[in-house]
């Protein structure tokens, strides 16, 4: 069995004759960039093999291991700055014991709020890259890993982002000073792809045509159903979607910026990982991506 050392760490990997480099660093927690989820098109997974007959850079994702390797990562794992903020129109709230949860997931960033659902206010709020980017930066390449590991692909999206969402809501009710058992309800936007990883649903109807999504419908389940660490009763609430490529996200900023009253034409443009554009015209809503 080859042993693979990465320069800086103590761990000494042991993997299979062939194992790919990529997949193998990536199972063991090391952070090596992936945006085509190894296709060997991105050219962003280079790492240094300082010894051996592959020795120098190389693409992680398109070596076997055959040998004791000795490997200089070269990518950092970079933090990003996450919007956290921004404008909040009136609308008409419902004041209710407890906390609840809001949850943006993005392609790339997730933003949380913990807000007190007596009088609004919010108690803490927490940002972080989504984990599942070790799959691929873009949803599509999320599918495509989907594709290629039919059996375990969506079990393995759905961990990476549940557990990336348990370990920031234990940081947002350690600073709210409140146990996790005390939050009522977590509300989720995200594309559509996400919500299907989320909840460990089969996304890959969406990557190809005629690009169907197995639900669009607004979700209520209990927190727990889906492996999130809260209290028994909590629910977690997936906003509803349009379609495949307008998710959820856009649905929450057209309701909340109340565009559907908004009285002659108003666009609602969303630059992210992916694009949306929301036309409304005297209560039409348009929208494509
Ligand atoms: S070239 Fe994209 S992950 Fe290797």
């Amino acid at each position: 069995m080859p042993e693979i050392r990465v320069k800086g760490s103590k761990k000494i990997i042991l993997c299979e004759t062939g194992a790919n480099l990529l997949k193998t660093l990536l199972k063991e927690g090391f952070f090596v960039d992936n945006p085509c989820n190894g296709n060997g098109t991105c050219g962003k997974c280079k790492v240094y093999i300082l010894s051996g007959d592959k020795a120098g850079v190389r693409l992680s994702c398109l070596v076997e291991v055959t040998e004791d390797l000795e490997v200089e990562l070269l990518g950092e794992e970079k933090e990003g700055n996450v919007l956290t903020t921004g404008f909040m129109p009136e609308f008409e709230k419902e004041f209710r014991e407890g906390y609840g949860v809001a949850v943006d997931i993005g392609t790339t960033t997730v933003a949380m709020d913990l807000v007190r659902l007596s009088d609004g206010k919010v108690l803490s709020q927490g940002s972080m890259l989504n984990a599942q980017k070790r799959f691929g930066q873009d949803v599509l390449t999320r599918i495509t890993y989907e594709y290629d590991h039919p059996e375990t692909g969506a079990a393995e999206l759905r961990k990476a982002i549940v557990d990336s969402l348990n370990m920031e809501l234990e940081k947002l009710c350690e600073e709210a000073r409140i146990s996790r058992e005390e939050i009522r309800e977590i509300d989720v936007a995200a594309n559509c792809t996400m919500m299907h990883m989320l909840i460990g649903v089969d996304a890959r109807s969406i990557g190809r045509a005629p690009y169907q999504p197995a639900f669009t419908e607004a979700k209520t389940m209990r927190a727990r159903e889906i492996g999130l660490t809260a209290g028994e009763e909590t629910i977690v609430y997936c906003l509803p979607s349009v379609s495949a490529y307008i998710g959820a996200d856009i649905v929450a900023g057209v309701c909340v910026c109340g565009l559907q009253e908004e009285p002659g034409r108003v666009l609602f443009i969303d630059i992210g990982t992916n694009g949306e554009i929301v036309l409304v015209s005297n209560g039409r809503i348009l929208s494509c991506s």
